[in-house]
């Protein structure tokens, strides 16, 4: 029976990059998440309908379970017909993707909440996070969450079925409810069919079991532990001690589940490299030859070798050169096309050019990929795909779903290295593949400094401080001078949407640059995030390897650090003289 509960509505639910995420107690707040859930079914009620079919799942993360009970109620009360449901609520990020593209039932419209908080801390006194997904398996356009917002802050009542039962959430199977169905469905199973299709699993079993190679990926205690289990473990026949922490845990065992050189320090450790990047006193020998972390939902991921790492910008660059490794590219021919985020580096642009395909620059946010990808008639009538795209902030994928997907990159990174070795006596390693590749493309050095839970108003001030910089006034970096000055505005090829003011830029005449914008993802204050990117020609670099002299990043770097600090002023304007994180 369907019950109509009187609520107020709450001011703070307008959701950001990746959904609405808060404190776990502001979730916990009476009606709260149910507002949220009912003002999403309105704006999908009078935007095309509510779907037949409703997928629910996370990271894991505190609260999660109980979440997933009210949404069930709510989803039933209106008028969802069948609700598929990850395992103890467990999904992944691209897990989810992946079950709204591919799983049948002969229902068209499709949609999802996945209740994450991504990267952020989990447990009571931490984050928790919801969004929506649509049919195409991607996060809401932003024209939809702006029409949720604008819904949450109208409510006065929500539905429930009040008599539904609850789902017991561990057990897989079907529960019915007045011709609807309840459906706990394997966390993994339609995920790992879809990887199955894009990979040679042959070819990684192959190199997994290579004696002279051995990895460790750490999964952080988020939810990408049980898909790397079984695929690693289960499929490809690594053994269990390759996995690191792959068990789920409300509170992602007190950690902060972001794969990087922070927060991944465990396996940063063991790859025998410290947190910024140079190599620790720990013989190589032993070290395993490649490493991988990802984050609480999944979708991030974090490349290692062998007392070396990856860049997240490269990494998306080495792929998308390697793309024939994958059978899923290689079935088309290689790569069609490829996409990065705009603070992302250059490093993909110069692969683009080698390869003759376009590449698009888009602003941060993978959702801007999407539009891309189910593109048929942008770019005069050419159809985008297969497009690989990346992020700075760890991302990477392609459109085989339209998130960011971890296990993905883990998976491309295993098939190039298995391709490099095909037949090759010694192992060549994730060093060698990357130098080579800078050796082919050149290098585009690169590093991102954070300055996280600053003021608001502090954080303004120093972007309007860059902003009002004339280009003039940037000392020269190396010689060369600053250009232009500007923030970066992308008008969407597929739909015609601008989005202005995506990032102040510090432009030099030779492609270096600095750009400043502010983290969308945070759930309280604010994160200034400062990029800095320089190039060194194939020439160079040849020179500088062959002579042992590759400039380390933090070297390669300093000059324009000292630009970017000097012409940003972020100390005098947040107090802070040195980023949290560094990236
Ligand atoms: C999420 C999105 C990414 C985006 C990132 C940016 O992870 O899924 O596509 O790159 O947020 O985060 P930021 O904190 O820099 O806004
Ligand atoms: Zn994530």
């Amino acid at each position: 029976m369907t019950e109509i509960i009187a609520t107020q509505a709450y001011k703070d639910q307008k959701p950001g990059t990746s959904g609405l995420r808060k404190k776990v107690t502001v979730f916990q707040q009476p009606h709260y998440l149910a507002n949220f859930v009912q003002a999403t079914f309105n704006v999908l009620e009078a935007n095309g309908g509510i779907p037949e079919v409703l997928v629910v799942g996370g990271d894991g993360r505190y609260w999660g379970k109980e979440a997933c009970q009210i949404i069930i109620k709510i989803a039933l009360a209106n008028g969802v017909k069948r609700l598929w449901i990850g395992e103890n609520a467990l999904l992944s990020t691209p897990a989810v993707s992946a079950i709204v593209r591919e799983r049948e039932g002969g229902f068209v419209a499709k949609g999802a909440f996945i209740l994450t908080a991504s990267h952020n801390p989990g447990g009571p006194t931490e984050d928790f996070g919801i969004k929506y997904n649509g049919e195409n398996g991607g996060p809401a356009p932003e024209k939809l969450t702006n029409l949720i917002f604008s819904e949450t802050l109208a409510i006065s009542s929500y539905k429930v079925a009040g008599d539904a039962p609850v789902v017991d959430l561990a057990v897989i199977g079907k529960t019915n409810y007045n011709g609807a169905e309840i459906e706990v469905i394997s966390s993994t199973e339609d995920y790992i069919g879809l990887l199955r299709k894009v990979f040679d699993f042959d070819a990684l079993r192959k190199l997994v079991q290579r004696p002279d190679f051995s990895f460790v990926v750490d999964a952080m205690h988020g939810v990408a532990g049980p898909y790397a289990t079984k695929v690693f473990v289960d499929i490809l026949g690594a053994p269990t001690s390759s996995l690191l922490n792959a068990v789920p845990k409300e509170d992602f065992g007190q950690g902060h589940p972001d794969p990087n050189l922070t927060y991944a320090h465990e396996l940063v450790e063991i790859m025998g490299l410290h947190a910024d990047g140079s190599i620790s006193e720990k013989s190589a020998e032993g070290i395993p030859a490649f490493g991988a972390a990802f984050d609480g939902d999944a979708d991030r991921n974090m490349i290692l070798g062998r007392q070396f790492f990856v860049t997240p910008s490269d990494s998306v660059a080495l792929i998308a050169a390697n793309s024939t490794a994958i059978p899923y590219f290689a079935a088309a021919g290689g790569v069609r096309s490829v996409a990065r985020s705009m603070p992302t580096s250059g490093a993909l642009d110069r692969v683009a050019t080698a390869l003759n395909i376009k590449l698009a620059e888009v602003p941060t946010g993978w959702k801007f990929f999407g539009n891309l990808m189910d593109s048929k008639t942008a770019f005069g009538g050419a159809d985008y795909n297969p497009l690989i795209c990346g992020e700075e902030s760890f991302g990477t994928g392609s459109n085989h779903v339209r998130e960011k997907d971890g296990l993905w990159a883990v998976l491309a990174w295993l098939s190039v290295i298995a391709a490099k070795n095909e037949g090759s006596a010694t192992f060549i390693s994730v060093q060698q593949i990357v130098e080579a590749h800078w050796k082919q493309f050149g290098r585009n050095y690169y590093c991102r400094y954070d300055y996280e839970g600053v003021t608001t108003e502090g954080a303004d001030k120093v972007l309007a401080k860059v902003r009002a910089t004339a280009a003039d006034q940037i000392p020269l970096l190396g010689g060369v001078a600053c250009v232009t000055i500007d923030d970066f505005e992308y008008k969407d090829p597929v739909d015609g949407s601008v989005s202005p003011n995506q990032g102040v830029r510090v432009l030099f005449a030779d492609g270096s640059r600095f750009v400043l914008r502010l983290s969308g993802t945070g759930s309280s204050g604010a994160t200034i995030r400062l990029y800095m990117e320089q190039y060194m020609g194939p020439e160079d670099v040849a020179k500088n390897i062959a002579e042992g002299s590759l400039p380390a990043t933090r070297t390669a770097l300093a000059e324009l650090v000292t630009i970017a600090l000097t012409v940003a002023n972020i100390e005098a304007f947040t107090g802070r003289n040195a980023p949290t994180v560094i990236t």
